[in-house]
């Protein structure tokens, strides 16, 4: 009798018992990915009816403005909350003191206006940045020098806030990494009355060779002198850093706060929320869809359970939100 009452050979606890039913599995789960966690970064151009894919991310296309109501009602109806708009600029159009960038009528500024005449409920996210208006395909004014200066970006970046406000953007994201451009955004909305128009700041944003498909999509990679952004994106080295760049951005009064790229950087990810406590997004980015796209193509992966597993572990590490070119795809799997 004492020998059924004794520590047998047996584990003292089995992690296994709650993995061994469907019921108690989900009961048991710490974390959930929905549709509502989801951004997707479109690509605008100019043109009617056009479409173009990018070679370097198959299954994405960029898009004219007219065709942005019809993207706009699909996106509504799948649930998506929202959408990052990048525009392909034409190469006439970019100049050294990348003065396109605050043009009213300019292709990111009408491509707001489209998108939120055709659906007002589908949040719309600008990206802040001078990359795709510079000749040199810079996020900054460059000097005789070749060195990106802070300053005078920063009220360029502001006016282009600005301008982008006015056209009924919901959320501006800075994504060049200038010092002090959210506090002068912040103000140059204050001050024009858009007090309600939030800040997402990529926050910590790497300079990261994970970018490559994108700087093909929006054109800037041809023409990017320099090569490096490592003046002012972040070292891929640096975890502490990250958090000061979070802090002095909600200082400044950031709203939100992204990590860039998405994957490789979930520590960071999960530090930032976890030591801040603000609404945190990451990204993820051209070049972690085209190696997954890569895989799958090659039948290497399987598409729809990593597409969803790869999305669960941004939740996990703490994110509130994932911008990522797999969206759509995910919301309809999610929908099943
Ligand atoms: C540019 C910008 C980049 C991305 C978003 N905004 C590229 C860069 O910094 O060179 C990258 C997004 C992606 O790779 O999907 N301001």
């Amino acid at each position: 009798m004492s020998t059924s009452l004794s520590r047998g050979p047996y584990p003292h606890t089995r992690m296994r018992r709650l993995r061994a039913q469907d019921f108690s599995r989900r009961l048991s789960r710490e974390h959930l990915l929905t549709v509502d966690d989801l951004i997707l970064p479109l690509f605008v151009i100019e043109g009617r009816g056009e479409t173009q894919r990018v070679a370097s991310m198959p299954g994405v296309e960029r898009l004219s403005v007219d065709l942005l109501a019809a993207k706009a009602r699909e996106l509504v109806a799948l649930g998506i909350p929202a959408v990052a708009l990048f525009p392909v600029v034409d190469p006439a159009q970019k100049s050294e003191d990348a003065r396109a960038a605050y043009d009213r009528d300019g292709l990111a500024q009408r491509a707001v206006r489209a998108l939120k005449e055709a659906e007002p409920e589908l949040g719309v996210i600008t990206d802040v940045a001078l990359d795709p208006f510079t000749s040199h395909g810079q996020d900054g004014l460059m000097d005789k020098n070749g060195y990106i200066v802070n300053d005078d970006t920063v009220e360029v970046l502001a006016r282009q806030a600005l301008s982008h406000a006015e056209a009924g953007a919901d959320i501006v994201a800075p994504s060049d990494m200038m010092d002090g451009r959210i506090g002068a955004i912040r103000a140059a909305l204050e001050q024009n009355g858009w007090v309600n128009t939030m800040i997402m700041s990529y926050a910590a944003k790497y300079a990261s060779a994970y970018y490559g498909p994108f700087r093909d999509a929006v054109g800037s990679a041809g023409n990017l002198k320099g090569g490096s952004k490592a003046s002012y994106q972040m070292d891929p080295a640096n975890g502490d850093e990250a958090l000061h760049e979070c802090a002095l951005d909600l200082a400044e009064g950031a709203d939100m706060i992204m990590v860039k790229p998405g994957m490789p950087y979930l520590d960071v990810v999960s530090r930032v929320k976890r030591e801040l406590q603000v609404p945190t997004f990451a990204y993820q980015v051209s070049g972690e869809y085209a190696m997954h796209c890569a895989a799958f193509d090659n039948g290497w992966l399987a598409r729809e359970a990593v597409i969803l597993e790869s999305l669960l572990a941004f939740k996990r590490a703490g994110a509130d939100g994932i911008l990522t070119y797999f969206a759509e795809e995910a919301a309809r799997l999610l929908q099943r």
